[in-house]
């Protein structure tokens, strides 16, 4: 079904098919737009910014572009089209038909993981809202607005299927969605590094892509899901995602371009000289990449969780791109884990159901890995013998079997003394923050970027770099 832009709620759900629906949606929708009013991008509401709209979910030419005020954005409900005999692909009830409603044993847990992920989209709006007044330039000021409005438009995703499938309790959560706040000491967002505040675009690009790619994680998982309502929104969903991560990406490498045009203009990596000429000094690149990534590790859960081994038996959340293995039910199976044991470790044979958070954890780093290669080609095409490198999975977790133990980035033991004594070596300093922030400055002028960062490649949809991506009121 195609969407129909005509209806206040833009949708491909046949939204006027169902008037009790439709009404309760109509409903939540000004408490949205409140919400995006007090906590979305701060005062940007009348700019005129060149975004791109949905217009279907298929492939080929899913979205248009053209000048949109954010307050009239058309969030809308879109899935992916229905495959005619779709069937369970994992855990017990592998081969059955998938569910077109939620079977009453696994409302709760199943609800759980809607509202989960729906609390991380307006998180991310929430914690990005003051980053417009400092952006580089207009090409990346459009990118985090269009970011920012696709956040909003998964919460009505989430917020569709709460409404669509879980009566009241659903149009409840819906509500809470919108009461609790990054950040906010009484009501903070359900997981921690969507309370991290962001409030530089070092952090930003890091965020899109560290903690986007965690989002990009979960969503595979959720479109094997045998509830195929939520597989269907989460394939649309992943669609979009993809633009947030290349933010993250190409953000990333055009600030080590410009630090290494720095670097080779001075023929030194002195990183006071680095920052004496304005940009961003390796090591503190490689301080704020290790804060995200071990913070973004901590979103997929503890090593060992009965939680995850029941999502997986019921059917509610797969591994990512489940077709690839071959034991889709992992009854018997098994996995290799290594714990912390008195300052070295062992391994421990675990269920494999049980170990479904790192088997998600471990594809994800592999993930992670890919624009690091990139980056470090750049590294090495410039003569200089340094890297950017993961740290160890083990290294400043918060959860999980590693978070009692202190580790440094290689991935060993060392004392909370030590580590409290060093951990300015590996983590973004006071000073860092600092720095960084004083690079912070508004760059408006078409085409024209700060000096911390290297233009992109080529503009958004064929359109020049300096192309007014953004007319400001
Ligand atoms: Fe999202
Ligand atoms: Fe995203």
């Amino acid at each position: 079904m195609s969407i129909d832009y005509n209806q206040r709620i833009p949708n491909n759900v046949d939204l006027a098919g169902d008037r009790a629906l439709q009404r309760a949606l109509e409903h939540w929708q000004p408490r949205f737009l409140d919400w995006w009013k007090e906590l979305g991008p701060s005062d940007f509401a009348a700019a005129d910014v060149y975004l791109r709209t949905a217009v279907g979910v298929d492939a080929a030419g899913w979205a248009s572009y053209g000048r949109v005020r954010m307050p009239d954005y058309r969030w809308g409900i879109f899935l992916a089209d229905a495959a005619s005999d779709r069937h369970i692909g994992f855990g017990d009830h592998l081969g059955e038909p998938v569910w077109q409603q939620v079977p009453g044993e696994y409302r709760s847990p199943l609800r759980r993981l809607i509202v989960t992920q729906g609390d991380t989209e307006p998180a991310s709006v929430e914690q990005q809202r003051m980053l417009g007044h400092c952006a580089p330039s207009l090409y990346d000021l459009r990118n985090l607005f269009q970011i920012n409005v696709e956040e909003g438009r998964h919460l009505w995703a989430m917020v569709y299927l709460l409404h669509a499938y879980f009566g009241r309790d659903g149009r409840e959560e819906a509500e809470e969605l919108l009461e609790r706040h990054s950040g906010d000491p009484d009501k903070p967002r359900i997981l921690g590094t969507f309370n991290e505040p962001i409030t530089d675009w070092l952090s930003l690009f890091m965020f899109t892509y560290f903690t986007d790619r965690d989002g990009k994680y979960q969503l595979k998982s959720l479109a094997e899901s045998a509830f195929d309502p939520l597989a269907r929104t989460t394939q649309f969903m992943l669609t979009e995602e993809a633009h947030h991560m290349f933010v993250g990406e190409t953000g990333l490498a055009r600030v080590l371009k410009r630090t290494l045009e720095v670097m080779t203009a001075q023929g030194s990596d002195d990183p006071a000289r680095v920052r004496g000429a304005g940009a961003i000094d390796l090591p503190t690149f490689q301080r704020y990449l290790n804060f995200w990534f071990s913070s973004s590790l901590d979103l997929f859960g503890s090593e060992v969780s009965s939680n995850a081994a029941s999502s997986f038996a019921s059917g509610l959340k797969g591994r990512p791109d489940e077709a690839q293995y071959t034991d889709h039910r992992c009854v018997d199976a098994s996995y290799e884990l290594a714990m912390p044991d008195a300052g070295g470790t062992r391994v421990e044979h675990v269920l494999m159901r049980n170990a479904m958070n790192e088997v998600l954890r471990t594809a994800y780093v592999r993930d992670c890995e890919l624009g690091l290669k990139r980056w470090n080609r750049l590294l090495e095409r410039s003569g200089f013998d340094v890297r950017v490198t993961l740290p160890s999975a083990r290294f400043n977790r918060a959860i999980g079997v590693w978070s009692a133990v202190r580790c440094d980035p290689s991935g060993a033991q060392l004392s909370a003394k030590e580590f409290e004594r060093r951990k300015d070596e590996w983590l973004p300093s006071a000073s860092d923050r600092a720095f960084v922030h004083g690079l912070m400055q508004r760059v408006v002028v078409p085409g024209r970027m700060a000096a911390w960062i290297a233009p992109p490649e080529r503009g958004i949809n064929n359109l020049a770099i300096d192309y007014e991506y953004v007319h400001l009121a």
